[in-house]
């Protein structure tokens, strides 16, 4: 039995522009996903999710892509996890040489689904994993993070980055830019995030902003100053002591380009009225800065503070169903001895 765990993720700056080329900055955090694989004698995958923030599902299916089982569970919810489970494990019988690999998969993961924080990058990214170390065929990071990468962006028909599997795969923060893709310093930023107990659609966001883009010069624009700020807060985070606590002065400057982002992201017409209520509850607390996280239209914003006052502030939020500090995670994923 192989388990391992990977972690999610907020953007601190890039989402949605990351799409069209520009850089984007995201940086992991100690939520994580774990994935149990265990090999089987037979080619079958049985797959086990008790909590994905969501309700718990037991399945057995035979393994093939369209041999779908029949369960009572909502039919998306059962979609979405084996689409990104089938995926995982597909790419780890192609890493392993092994097409006929069968496997018991276990599933848990603290991350909210579909919510901005990167929950099926970490599943993905996990799985691959556990499952390629349970075949005896461990990969080296680069390679599992481009194999997670394939697997999103088959189930997400073309609609990913590399952005949530690289940084769920090293953890820190890293710095993404079309294929080159490079894990950065950062100090230790005091991340508070609040989530509104909903989901946005990204395929459908991700559109809506290709479609506003494709149409509006200055949507184009908008983009492209996406990309212009997350290069001022790149040279912020390089110039910071990663090893200490970070200076006020850095909090302040990285929030303005936060709010800046968050402003841009709603431009692009991404945010929502949950998303940005919590974002202004957050700055009305002095947070230092406050954005959405992800692809939007609901789930969760990011906040820089080091006191309690944005948790607090969000917790009596309305439309804020849970606020909670956010660590970075220096480790990427890793094996977790049963
Ligand atoms: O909501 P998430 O965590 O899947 O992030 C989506 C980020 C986008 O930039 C909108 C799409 C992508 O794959 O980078």
């Amino acid at each position: 039995m192989t388990v391992c765990e990977a972690p999610g993720k907020v953007y601190l700056f890039g989402e949605h522009a990351v799409v069209y080329g520009e850089p984007a900055v995201p940086a992991a955090i100690e939520r994580r996903a774990t994935v149990t694989a265990e090999p089987r004698e037979d080619d079958h995958v049985r797959v086990e999710a008790e909590d994905l923030s969501l309700d718990g599902f037991t399945v057995e299916y035979a393994g093939g892509t369209g041999d779908r089982p029949d369960v009572d569970v909502p039919r998306p919810l059962v979609e979405a996890a084996m689409g990104y489970v089938d995926a995982a494990v597909e790419q780890a019988r192609d890493a392993a040489d092994a097409p006929d690999a069968g496997f018991d998969i276990t599933v848990e993961s603290d991350i909210p689904l579909g919510a901005g924080l990167g929950s099926s990058a970490a599943v993905v990214v996990a799985g691959i994993d556990a499952a390629t170390r349970a075949l005896g065929e461990p990969l080296d990071r680069r390679e599992l993070a481009d194999r997670a990468y394939r697997a999103e962006f088959e189930v997400q028909d073309g609609q990913a980055s590399r952005a949530d599997t690289f940084c769920s795969t090293m953890g820190g923060a890293v710095r993404v830019e079309g294929d080159d893709c490079e894990p950065i310093d950062a100090p230790n930023l005091p991340f508070v995030v609040g989530f509104d107990g909903g989901a946005g659609d990204t395929g459908e966001l991700v559109a809506g902003v290709r479609a506003l883009r494709e149409e509006h010069e200055f949507a184009a624009d908008t983009v492209e100053s996406v990309g212009d700020l997350v290069r001022a807060g790149e040279g912020l985070l390089a110039d910071a002591d990663p090893e200490s606590d970070p200076e006020p002065a850095l909090l302040a400057e990285l929030g303005e380009l936060m709010d800046f982002n968050h402003g841009l992201l709603a431009a692009l017409g991404v945010s929502a009225r949950s998303l940005d209520a919590m974002v202004w509850a957050a700055r009305d607390a002095g947070a230092h800065g406050a954005k959405l996280t992800g692809a939007g239209g609901g789930g969760c914003i990011v906040a820089l503070d080091e006191s309690d006052a944005t948790e607090t502030a969000l917790s009596f939020t309305q439309g804020c169903e849970e606020a909670f500090r956010a660590e970075l995670a220096t480790e990427g994923v890793r094996v977790v001895e049963p």
